[in-house]
């Protein structure tokens, strides 16, 4: 889980997902989570799925997730092609331009999306937690079932 949680928000958010890939019902998996300015090369080759979570910023990614791709990119490339993903990105209004350009870089990475883009505007309610458990808890299975 490589994510940039900058607000009680994100991080409620965020810790929706820990949750979801953690559900003890969910065996065989171990949940790695890293902040985005922290996460490196290493750690995307050693993992085998991948989760993103992203505030949406001037129509973009945060800075912070770029960041991430921008260093793990190149030296990834080719080495995790086809491995499960899934994103979340939260904004205040407009989340499309984030999600479109975290599509493009995981597709130029060649990871394969497992779940659906959860696109999160406003408070963390329910309903918005749940997303997020589901979000975790889908890639957490996925990564069980195909370890079999
Ligand atoms: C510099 C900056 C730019 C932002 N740009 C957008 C944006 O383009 N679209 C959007 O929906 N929200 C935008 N937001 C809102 C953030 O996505 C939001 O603050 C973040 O997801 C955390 O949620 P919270 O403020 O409700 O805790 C922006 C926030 C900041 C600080």
């Amino acid at each position: 889980v490589v994510h940039h949680t900058p607000s009680p928000t994100a991080h409620a958010l965020l810790q929706a997902v820990l949750d979801g890939a953690g559900d003890p019902s969910i065996e065989g998996v171990e949940v790695v989570s890293r902040p985005a300015l922290v996460a490196g090369t290493l750690d995307v080759l050693e993992a085998d799925g991948y989760v993103l979570a992203t505030p949406a910023n001037f129509g973009y990614m945060s800075g912070a997730l770029k960041h991430f791709f921008d260093t793990v990119y190149y030296p990834c490339l080719g080495s995790t092609t086809g491995r499960p993903y899934g994103f979340l990105v939260h904004g205040n209004d407009d989340t499309a331009g984030a999600s479109r350009a975290v599509t493009k870089i995981a597709t130029g990475l060649g990871w394969r999306l497992v779940h659906q883009p959860v696109e999160l505007v406003g408070p963390a309610v329910s309903d918005a937690l749940s997303a997020g458990a589901e979000l975790g808890a889908t890639l957490a299975a996925r990564l069980a079932f195909e370890a079999e």
